[in-house]
């Protein structure tokens, strides 16, 4: 597939904050426009780790666009047009637990949705209802665990996210209850992007970065947006070579359960 001119497809597709446009050798800049209206940004397309690899910033060029105000339809359309199959998505999240500290990089394998009122689905007619119960692709979770062992990066393998509607922290007494419920990590935009890359049945890999402890862990301090910012810009590079070195390990084809997770229903809308 040719994008346009002579930029050809991408096969994967990185959604993260604007320090991965690092990532790329020889970008272009794509623009897409979507029945949903346009993405966060125009998309850049270039060679990463030998693959050919789609970079979307997911608040757009200097973190214009808030949590609850990305137009993730429109985000996850654009990477599926222009031919990504599989999706690693770096992520800035609060803890939830105390061993989990700043600059910790978390692999999560379960997710919670707390958010309130986004538009999560591609299919408001028919029936289509797509298998969810594990969120995240398993060979995006494996590459991500296997290129930070062999970098010597530490990560921790495991941990629910829940995904909180924003764009303000949560209260010390919500923090302690999701602390309590066994979840470990907290943040704004894992959802809906993880459930609308599956239902274009993208494969879709959540790696985070612990850039605080929340409120109801750290009982002397309330998270600081300032925080944020800061812890994660210092960590980026670390968590950018766990993410360049799992492109490089993703399988080139393509039999994951995310893939297969349309097979066999009729949809209402033609994917593009
Ligand atoms: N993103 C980074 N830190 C967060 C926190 N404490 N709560 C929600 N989203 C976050």
């Amino acid at each position: 597939m040719t994008v346009s001119g002579n930029t050809p497809a991408a096969g994967i597709g990185v959604i993260g904050g604007s320090g991965f446009y690092e990532l790329l050798d020889d970008a272009e800049e794509v623009r897409i426009d979507t029945p949903y209206g346009p993405p966060s940004d125009a998309l850049m397309l270039g060679t990463a780790g030998g693959r050919r690899v789609a970079f979307l910033p997911r608040h757009g060029r200097g973190h214009r666009i808030p949590p609850h105000k990305i137009n993730y339809r429109a985000n996850l359309w654009a990477m599926r047009s222009v031919g990504v199959r599989r999706i690693l998505a770096p992520c800035a999240v609060g803890s939830l637990r105390p061993e989990l500290g700043p600059g910790t990089i978390v692999v999560p394998d379960q997710l919670v949705d707390r958010t309130s009122g986004r538009i999560q689905t591609f299919y408001d007619e028919g029936a289509v209802h797509v298998s969810f119960a594990d969120p995240y692709c398993e060979h995006g979770r494996e590459a991500l665990l296997k290129a930070a062992a062999a970098a010597g990066i530490e990560v921790v393998d495991g941990g629910t996210m829940v995904v909180v509607e924003g764009p303000r922290f949560s209260t010390r007494a919500e923090s302690r209850w999701f602390a309590a419920a066994g979840w470990s990590l907290v943040n704004m935009t894992g959802h809906p992007e993880a459930v609308l890359a599956r239902e274009l049945a993208l494969g879709y890999t959540a790696v985070a970065l612990v850039t605080d402890l929340d409120a109801g862990i750290d009982a002397t301090q309330s998270v600081a947006q300032e925080d944020v910012f800061k812890v994660f810009a210092e960590n980026t590079q670390r968590l950018r070579r766990v993410v360049l070195d799992a492109i490089g390990l993703l399988p080139e084809s393509d039999d994951s359960p995310s893939a297969r997770a349309l097979d066999g229903m009729t949809l209402p809308i033609d994917l593009p």
